[in-house]
């Protein structure tokens, strides 16, 4: 614990009574704490502000609102922001939370890199940062990170594409399309990494081939095929543009990378424009388990999703606010991955898993995190 948590724990121990050891999590435990539910904390001492980036995405809605009711739950004054993808919006925002007394900031950022001087600010007020999701970029002022494992999320969509068309066996040559998600978030390198070091190798051997030319030279490449802002109406219009300009003579596209829901949904959508049926629907990949996506999933139109089962991350932010408010350091399970450009920032990152047709009922119904009726069952 550095001095500023060291002074904030103090002031926190010293303003707080019976209620701090009903909070606390063990005190003799390896900090491996667990939310406590009905041991509410003073919301005097534990203050969050909550800074999501849109309210356009599904996911964000679902986290934003199941964070704040776990907090409000543990006794915690919450203040929930939505910022439509605009960073000046979401850096007043954060100074408004540091403002009104926000001694916990929960960011998932829209760029990571251009909270700094906002952040300085909350590191003044001695507020404590957790960069939610996505990691805040060039400021030493980023406490933790909770996320999921985002390079292993690449990692699965690329050992699907490969197990699917039997790459690791020789077959191809197959019509490959590959997309990137939103050039200013650092989990979309990430997941495209993660993707790449398994497929950029069949790129190499010539069993992926790319008629439009979009596939990047090198992974480091990737922002040049990236959907700024994850839009599916972008997506969308850069697959029809692909179909349209490159598959002319009846070729077909056998397989597309998406590194995401929304953006398979676009891209979905500019198949059936162009007359793919869920017969001759391509691989196509996604992430998230949004509700439109896994719809797409039963009809044999999406034939994957990377469930990040968003419960878990906010049941670990609990976790952690817990232990900041109780004055102990946060559990993390990663110190070497996540370096911001200033500091490699402690993480804890989820395992995320993959749901096909066969599995939506199992792991995305039965577990509650989508209702039948959201997906048509
Ligand atoms: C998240 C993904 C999400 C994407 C678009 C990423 O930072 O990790 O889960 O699909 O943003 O919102």
């Amino acid at each position: 614990m550095n001095m500023r948590h060291l002074l904030a724990a103090t002031v926190g121990i010293s303003a707080l009574t019976v209620s701090l050891a009903a909070c606390s999590s063990d005190p003799a435990d390896d900090g491996s704490a667990t939310p406590t539910g009905d041991t509410p904390a003073a919301s005097a001492d534990c203050n969050v502000g909550i800074a999501m980036p849109t309210r356009s995405l599904e996911r964000w809605i679902n986290d934003g609102e199941g964070l704040k009711a776990l907090l409000e739950g543990d006794g915690c004054t919450v203040d929930l922001q939505y910022a439509d993808n605009e960073t000046d919006q979401q850096i007043s925002q954060i100074q408004n939370m540091v403002a009104n007394g926000a001694n916990i900031l929960v960011i998932a950022s829209i760029d990571g890199t251009t909270l700094g001087p906002v952040l300085e600010e909350a590191a003044a007020a001695d507020a404590t940062v957790i960069a939610y999701d996505r990691l805040i970029n060039g400021s030493p002022n980023v406490d933790y990170y909770a996320t999921f494992d985002n390079y292993s999320v690449g990692t699965l969509q690329g050992e699907f594409i490969e197990d699917q068309l039997g790459l690791a066996d020789g077959e191809g040559p197959y019509n490959f399309e590959p997309f990137a998600g939103s050039p200013d978030d650092n989990n979309a390198k990430f997941f495209f990494a993660g993707a790449w070091d398994v497929l950029s190798q069949y790129v190499d051997s010539g069993q992926l081939v790319t008629p439009s030319g979009k596939a990047p030279a090198s992974v480091d490449d990737w922002q040049s095929i990236g959907i700024l802002g994850w839009g599916s109406d972008d997506a969308q219009a850069e697959m029809e543009n692909r179909l349209s300009s490159f598959y002319t003579g009846g070729e077909k596209v056998d397989v597309v990378l998406s590194p995401n829901d929304s953006l398979a949904v676009g891209i979905a959508q500019a198949l059936r424009t162009t007359g793919y049926t869920a017969d001759d629907f391509p691989v196509l990949t996604g992430q998230d388990g949004d509700k439109a996506a896994v719809s797409q999933i039963l009809a044999g139109e999406q034939s994957m999703t990377v469930w990040k089962d968003t419960r878990l991350l906010g049941e670990r932010v609990q976790m952690m606010i817990q232990s900041i408010i109780a004055g102990d350091e946060p559990e993390v399970n990663d110190t070497e991955t996540y370096d911001n450009g200033v500091k490699v920032v402690p993480s804890y990152l989820i395992t995320p898993e993959v749901v096909t047709a066969d599995t939506v009922q199992s792991k995305l119904i039965d577990s509650g995190f989508l209702k039948p009726e959201d997906v048509g069952l």
